[in-house]
């Protein structure tokens, strides 16, 4: 699959769905996030008003439209199969990118991935996408 970015607008409904899923911090503090495959951050783009954002994926391309429209946001390329950060987000999500993981493996692979980065108490969110519409080109 060749990934294209879709605008923001195209999130804006997923969005208001996630949102009140996802814990909030109790602190004064917004609560951490990492996104696995954030893409061109079109649904971060709603999350981060929420969320201290840290987006990760492995197309340098998609990371630069990201930057576009998420400047604030910081931006690592990674592959969501085999990246470590050393460190431990509140939340880890890994959105429509899921529907890459074809294989066992990739998908067995991922979860660890987001388990890793996710602290003790935190939130894994997994969000495949099931109905059918031309996201990834
Ligand atoms: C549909 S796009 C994500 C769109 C994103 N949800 C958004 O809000 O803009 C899927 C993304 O997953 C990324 N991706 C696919 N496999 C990946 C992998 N193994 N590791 C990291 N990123 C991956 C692609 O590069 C692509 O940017």
């Amino acid at each position: 699959m060749v990934a294209a970015a879709v605008a923001p607008s195209e999130y804006v409904e997923e969005a208001a769905d996630l949102l009140p899923r996802l814990p909030r911090a109790s602190g004064s503090q917004p609560a951490t996030l990492l996104e696995l495959g954030s893409g061109g951050g079109s649904l971060a783009f709603h999350l981060k008003r929420h969320f201290r954002l840290t987006l990760t994926d492995r197309s340098p391309g998609m990371l630069a439209v990201s930057q576009v429209i998420n400047p604030e946001c910081e931006h690592l390329p990674g592959d969501m199969r085999s990246l470590r950060l050393d460190r431990q987000f509140d939340i880890v999500l890994v959105h429509d990118a899921i529907m890459y993981a074809t294989e066992p493996l990739a998908v067995q692979e991922t979860l660890r991935t987001a388990a890793i980065h996710c602290r003790e108490g935190g939130t894994v969110a997994v969000l495949p996408r099931l109905r059918s519409r031309n996201v990834c080109g």
